[in-house]
């Protein structure tokens, strides 16, 4: 299985995951300042900042698309609790 390497920049710390790991699974156990709500893509909580890698990371669904578009979310930037990294490096903090 494909393997990324995962960078919290707030905590200075990365991971090395399986592809499709939702960002929120490994930020909630490494105390990120990124932090959620819902985990289901909708209240918008764990928006984040994506600082590098931003094309390694699944698309956004319609919904977390929506959810985006409400908080007049940048483009560098995503839910945690929704965006997969699907393959490379990826870095991310606290939005
Ligand atoms: S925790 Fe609610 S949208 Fe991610």
């Amino acid at each position: 299985m494909a393997r990324s390497q995962l960078t919290f920049a707030d905590v200075n710390l990365t991971v090395t995951v399986p592809a499709g790991t939702r960002v929120i699974e490994i930020s909630d156990r490494i105390h990120s300042g990124i932090v959620y709500g819902c985990r289901e893509g909708d209240c918008g909580t764990c928006l984040m900042k994506v600082v590098d890698g931003l094309e390694n990371l699944s698309q956004p669904s319609v919904l977390e698309a929506r959810v985006l578009k409400e908080h007049l979310a940048a483009r560098d930037m995503r839910l945690a609790c929704q965006a997969q990294v699907l393959s490379g490096d990826v870095t991310v903090r606290p939005a």
